[in-house]
C-alpha cells in the first residue's frame, strides 16, 4: 500500500480508532525488567570519569523498498540501558546528579512522541507516560524536544557517545544536529575510527595478519592514509610494539573510543536475567537444529531447510534471527557466511547450518553440519570428526581464567594435526587455506557481541567455539575432499570453574547426528498443492 492512500485512510480512520485502547491480551512476560536496565544505567556511571555524560541515540530507521522499511531493530546499547525499543529516541546517562532538590535528576530519556493516527498505521509507541511508568525513567521527553535540553552539554569534561549514525532521517536527524551543535562534536572519518576501534580492540599478536589482511584494502582512502600509527601496523610485529601503537591510538582516539571500552566491559559479562534469556535463545535453537537433523532428505532444498528453523524458532516465541541464516550445501558451506540458501536439492553433500534465533534481543549462534542421507560418508565423517575434536578440545577447557587467545592456539593445534594425518596439509602453517576465522566471538544483544578479547575467559561471559574446515573444489588436495565445508558452533558460558554448553540440545557427534537423523519429524511427509 502507498503512502498517500495510507495517509488519506489513516485521516478517515483517525477519528473512529484514534483513540481506542492500546491493551494487549497475552504478551511474553520475560522480557528484562527496569531494575536490570536501571542497574546498567548505574554499572555505566561507576565506570564513567567526573563530571562527565554519555549519550546514547537511537538506530536510524532504513528502507526495504519504496515506502516500506526493514523491520526496525534497535540499537542493542540503547537497549541494554534503557529498554527502549523504537526509533527517533536518545538517552543520557550523567556520572552526577544534575540540579538540586526534588528535582534533581542523572538521566533523560527523549523518545518517539506518540500519534494515534501513526500508531494506527505502524504500531503501538511507548511514548513519555509508557517509558515512565514501564522503563521507570522520571525525566522523559519527546524527541522533539532535545534541542531545549535542561543541561548545557558544554560544561561537561567528557562527553561519551558512540559512532553517530550518518544517514537518520527524521527526528534522529534533528537530534543529532543539535547534539553536534551542544556538545562541540567534531566530524572524524567513520571508516578510519571504525578500523582504529577494531584494532584497539581486537588485535593480538596471534590475529595480527588478519587484522592487516582486513585493514589492507580500506588503506587506500585519505583518511586511513593520513593515520600514520595504523601504517606502521606490521605482520612479526612483537606484543610491546604492538601495545604501544595501540596505546598512542588511544590517546588520539581515546573520547571516541570509551564508549566501546565501557559498554565491551559492561556487555562481555552477562548478569543473571541476560543468561536466562540467552539460555532460552541458545537452547530453542539448538531444538530446531535437531528438528532439522530429523526432517532433512536429500530431495529438500536450503530454503526448506530454513523454512522448518525458523518454524521451531516462532514456536518457542523467538522474535527473529539473530543474523541470516546461512544454509549452504556442499561448495555453499565453504562460502563462511553463504546467505543465499537457493540451492533447490541437497542431494547427498553435506549442509552447514549456521542458523541462530533472537530471543527478546538476544542473538543465539549455532552451526550443524549435517548430511541429507542421514548417514556421512567417509570422507564426510574423517573431516566431521576432525573439526569436532578441536571443538571438543577447545570447549573442555572452557573456565574462568584460560586465556581467550588460548582458546585459537588449541583450535590450531587440533586441526592442523587432523589435517596432516588425513593428508590434506603437510605442514601446520597450510592450516589457513582450509580455517580462515577465528574458534571464538562474545554473543549477546548481538551475534559478534561486545566483550574483552585481550585477557582472560571470566565467569559470565557467553561466547561461541566455532572451529571449522571448508575443502572448495580446485583445492590442492585429493579431490574426494573438495566441496566438503564442516562447521560445529555451539554458545558456551563461562562458569568459575566450568562452562556450560546453552546450545547443548542438538546433536554434536557424527553418532548422536545420524541417531538423530533416524527419528521422524513433524514436518515428516508435509505436503502442499503444486503452483499453477
Ligand atoms: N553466524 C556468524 C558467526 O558464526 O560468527
Ligand atoms: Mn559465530
Ligand atoms: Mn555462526
Amino acid at each position: 500500500m502507498k503512502v498517500l492512500s495510507k495517509a488519506i485512510l489513516a485521516l478517515s480512520v483517525a477519528a473512529v480508532f484514534g483513540q481506542q485502547s492500546m491493551a494487549q491480551n497475552s504478551i511474553p512476560k520475560d522480557y528484562l525488567s527496569k531494575e536490570f536496565h536501571a542497574g546498567r544505567r548505574d554499572a555505566l556511571r561507576k565506570l564513567m570519569p567526573a563530571n562527565s555524560v554519555a549519550v546514547i541515540f537511537a538506530y536510524p530507521e532504513r528502507v526495504f523498498s519504496n515506502d516500506v522499511n526493514y523491520v526496525y531493530h534497535a540499537n542493542p546499547d540503547l537497549y541494554y540501558f534503557s529498554g527502549y525499543k523504537e526509533p527517533d529516541a536518545a538517552l543520557l546517562v550523567f556520572k552526577d546528579l544534575q540540579g538540586t532538590g526534588d528535582t534533581a535528576f542523572n538521566e533523560i530519556l527523549y523518545v518517539r512522541k506518540r500519534d494515534p493516527q501513526q500508531e494506527q498505521w505502524t504500531g503501538r509507541r511507548l511514548g513519555v507516560d509508557g517509558s515512565k511508568s514501564q522503563l521507570g525513567f522520571k525525566r522523559v521527553y519527546n524527541s522533539n524536544e532535545f534541542s531545549k535540553m535542561p543541561v548545557d552539554l558544554k560544561k561537561f569534561t567528557t562527553v561519551v557517545y558512540d559512532n553517530l549514525p550518518d544517514a537518520a532521517g527524521g527526528g534522529l536527524q534533528a537530534m543529532i544536529k543539535s547534539f553536534k551543535t551542544k556538545a562541540g562534536v567534531k566530524d572524524i572519518d567513520k571508516g578510519l575510527i571504525t578500523d582504529v576501534k577494531v584494532v584497539m580492540s581486537y588485535a593480538n599478536t596471534h590475529n595480527l595478519e588478519q587484522i592487516i589482511k582486513y585493514l589492507k584494502p580500506r588503506m587506500q582512502d585519505d583518511a586511513h592514509k593520513n593515520e600514520p600509527l595504523l601504517q606502521q601496523i606490521s605482520v612479526g610485529m612483537d606484543s610491546v610494539a604492538l601495545e604501544g601503537v595501540k596505546a598512542k591510538l588511544k590517546a588520539q582516539y581515546g573520547t571516541s573510543n570509551v564508549f566501546t571500552e565501557y559498554t565491551t566491559a559492561l556487555r562481555g559479562i552477562k548478569q543473571p536475567e541476560e543468561i536466562a534469556l540467552m539460555s532460552k535463545s541458545a537452547q530453542l535453537s539448538a531444538i530446531a537444529h535437531a528438528e532439522v537433523m530429523k526432517a532433512i532428505k536429500p530431495s529438500m532444498s536450503e530454503r526448506e531447510l530454513e523454512g522448518i528453523l525458523l518454524y521451531v524458532h516462532k514456536k518457542y516465541g523467538a522474535e527473529d534471527e539473530g543474523y541470516p541464516p546461512i544454509i549452504g550445501v556442499g561448495a555453499n558451506a565453504c562460502i563462511l557466511h553463504y546467505e543465499e540458501n537457493n540451492e533447490t536439492v541437497l542431494n547427498n553433500q553435506m549442509v552447514l547450518l549456521d542458523v541462530g534465533s533472537e530471543y527478546h534481543g538476544y542473538s543465539a549462534d549455532v552451526t550443524r553440519t549435517v548430511p541429507p542421507t542421514g548417514k556421512f560418508t567417509e570422507e564426510q565423517k574423517a573431516i566431521y570428526q576432525v573439526v569436532y575434536d578441536a571443538q571438543e578440545q577447545v570447549i573442555n577447557m572452557c573456565k574462568a581464567g584460560i586465556k581467550y587467545s588460548d582458546l585459537e592456539k588449541k583450535t590450531g593445534e587440533v586441526l592442523a594435526a587432523g589435517l596432516i594425518k588425513l593428508g590434506i596439509i603437510n605442514d601446520a602453517k597450510e592450516l589457513r587455506t582450509y580455517y580462515p576465522h577465528g574458534v571464538s566471538h562474545h554473543v549477546g544483544l548481538d551475534v559478534h557481541d561486545k566483550g574483552p578479547y585481550a585477557g582472560n575467559l571470566e565467569a559470565g561471559m557467553i561466547i561461541t567455539v566455532e572451529p571449522g574446515i571448508y575443502i572448495p573444489a580446485g583445492s590442492k588436495c585429493d579431490k574426494k575432499w573438495w566441496n566438503i565445508g564442516v562447521r560445529i558452533e555451539d554458545d558456551i558460558l563461562i562458569g568459575k570453574d566450568k562452562f556450560t554448553n546453552l546450545s547443548a540440545d542438538a546433536p554434536r557427534t557424527w553418532q548422536a547426528v545420524e541417531k538423530m537423523a533416524a527419528q521422524s519429524s513433524i514436518f515428516d511427509g508435509a505436503k502442499f498443492p503444486p503452483l499453477k
